[in-house]
């Protein structure tokens, strides 16, 4: 496990983050608030530019006062959750046997070429990483990846050039209205 810090400032969690951290809580009685550990930490990685750092990890274990090695495991076993710094634009490839037998590996390959990044790194304007995770349900649409919210599927090195063209241009959401 290699886990990154952001600061040696401690992570100061927004009023919002704070109240819905107490909002998941209280769903799960005593002795089980650590039920909430998922949920918990999607909301304190979206209030942290996307990504998990030391010290935000250990402000969730002190909010659900259990020990910070049980929130590393946590972290460290999901995909969903970023242990370092990633670009506001996330390739996150699926790397599992349908979008591998049809072109992952390559798809990922071009386009770490592109942007001229290796995997888990971010491009230098801080706008694109790359990242490989397991099946992300969407077999039928090979190969794929999810970008924020959404999928794109049916990939080409020829859509992957006007995706990361689209985004350069801030014409791709990232976040569903729902
Ligand atoms: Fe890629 Fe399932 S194998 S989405």
């Amino acid at each position: 496990m290699s886990l990154v810090a952001n600061s040696n400032k401690e992570v100061t969690l927004s009023e919002a983050t704070l109240k819905r951290i107490e909002e998941l809580k209280s769903r799960f009685p005593e002795g089980k608030k650590k039920s909430a550990l998922l949920t918990i930490l999607h909301e304190v990685q979206d209030g942290n530019d996307n990504w998990l750092s030391v010290e935000a990890m250990d402000k969730v274990a002190e909010v659900l006062s259990i020990k910070p090695i049980e929130v590393y495991e946590v972290a460290s076993f999901y995909t969903m959750y970023n242990q370092k710094p990633v670009g506001k634009y996330m390739f996150e490839f699926c790397r599992t046997s349908c979008c591998v037998t049809r072109g992952a590996e390559d798809l990922i390959d071009y386009t770490l070429i592109k942007l001229g990044v290796e995997e888990g790194q971010v491009t230098p304007d801080g706008l694109f990483s790359v990242k490989a995770t397991e099946c992300l349900g969407a077999c039928g649409y090979a190969p794929m990846l999810q970008l924020g919210d959404y999928y794109h599927e049916f990939l080409t090195p020829e859509k992957m050039d006007k995706l990361i063209e689209d985004c350069r241009a801030g014409k791709v959401e990232l976040l569903s209205k729902v």
